[in-house]
């Protein structure tokens, strides 16, 4: 594996791969690597011949200037875990690099109006522009990217088809701790007693999805039992949102959508954690958690 912090390096780097017939996969990270990166990683070298990681704490995303000081930055383990999974090459650009006076940026309107776009202002603008400029400098033929941030997924998918990057997006399934909380950079800011408050999230949505599997349809009911099973297990600090919004547009709707999103933001502590499942609503109705 060979990691480096040079744009021009990086770009010899893949080009040499590509005159070789290679194709390319990308897989972006803020660091503080999990199995959830890992798992990212695999789907890229299931669907490619080489694969690319970027490692960059992007500060342009975080509306809390607390939130980015604190984000957890371990880069000798992440590259560790990163050549065991297989990545061939890691990106590990730093701000001077990035971020010289920027006056250009991108965003994608509409889908940014709910849901994490409507507790952090700025944020989605940030993962556009970054995720933007490392297709630019990646060039890569595939991009992978967790459900877990399934706000993130669906503004990046609109974002490559409205700028016609030519790149195909893959979706990875959420991985999750034994006990069921979603794997997470930010778990280990949780004390152990908000940790295991914090697994209310993850029984909230198995349990609206067994309700759905007992026929209920009505988001009005769902977000409520939803609510009141993390408030009564969970005791959370504060809960920034639970919608259920339609998955083309990410706004609420009062009813089942042929693709919906049940999303949950919370406290526990002063870690945000967030979670969702995907509701399909076909012949017959899926829930993927
Ligand atoms: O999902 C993340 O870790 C980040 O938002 C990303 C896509 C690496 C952009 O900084």
């Amino acid at each position: 594996m060979y990691s480096t912090g040079s744009i021009e390096e990086l770009r010899a780097a893949i080009k040499a791969e590509k005159l070789k017939g290679k194709t390319i996969g990308f897989v972006p990270t803020m660091g503080a690597l999990h199995e959830g990166h890992l798992s990212l990683v695999e789907l890229s070298r299931k669907n490619c011949d080489y694969t690319v990681m970027s490692i960059f704490v992007n500060k342009i995303q975080f509306n809390d200037p607390g939130d980015y000081a604190k984000y957890p930055r371990v880069p000798d383990a992440d590259l560790a875990l990163a050549r065991n999974a297989g990545v061939d090459l890691v990106f590990t650009p730093n701000d001077e690099v990035m971020y010289k006076n920027p006056l250009a940026f991108v965003d994608v309107e509409y889908l940014d109006e709910e849901l994490c776009g409507a507790h952090r202002p700025g944020h989605f603008k940030g993962v556009c522009t970054v995720v933007s400029k490392f297709f630019n400098i990646v060039q890569p033929d595939i991009a992978v990217f967790g459900q877990k941030d399934i706000q993130q997924v669906i503004i990046i998918e609109k974002m490559v088809r409205d700028l016609n990057f030519p790149v195909s997006i893959i979706v990875a399934p959420i991985i999750r701790d034994a006990d069921g909380l979603a794997k997470s950079s930010r778990n280990i800011h949780l004390s152990p007693s908000e940790r295991k408050r914090a697994l209310s999230i993850h029984e909230s949505l198995q349990h609206t999805a067994q309700m759905i599997g007992n026929g209920e349809k009505n988001p009005a009911v769902l977000i409520e039992a939803a609510a009141d099973y993390i408030n009564r297990h969970g005791t959370p600090d504060s809960i920034d949102y639970i919608s259920f919004v339609d998955y083309n547009t990410l706004h609420n709707t009062d009813s089942m959508q042929e693709k919906s999103v049940l999303a949950v933001a919370a406290y526990f502590g002063k870690t945000r954690l967030i979670d969702n499942m995907i509701i399909t609503n076909g012949d017959t109705i899926t829930c993927i958690i």
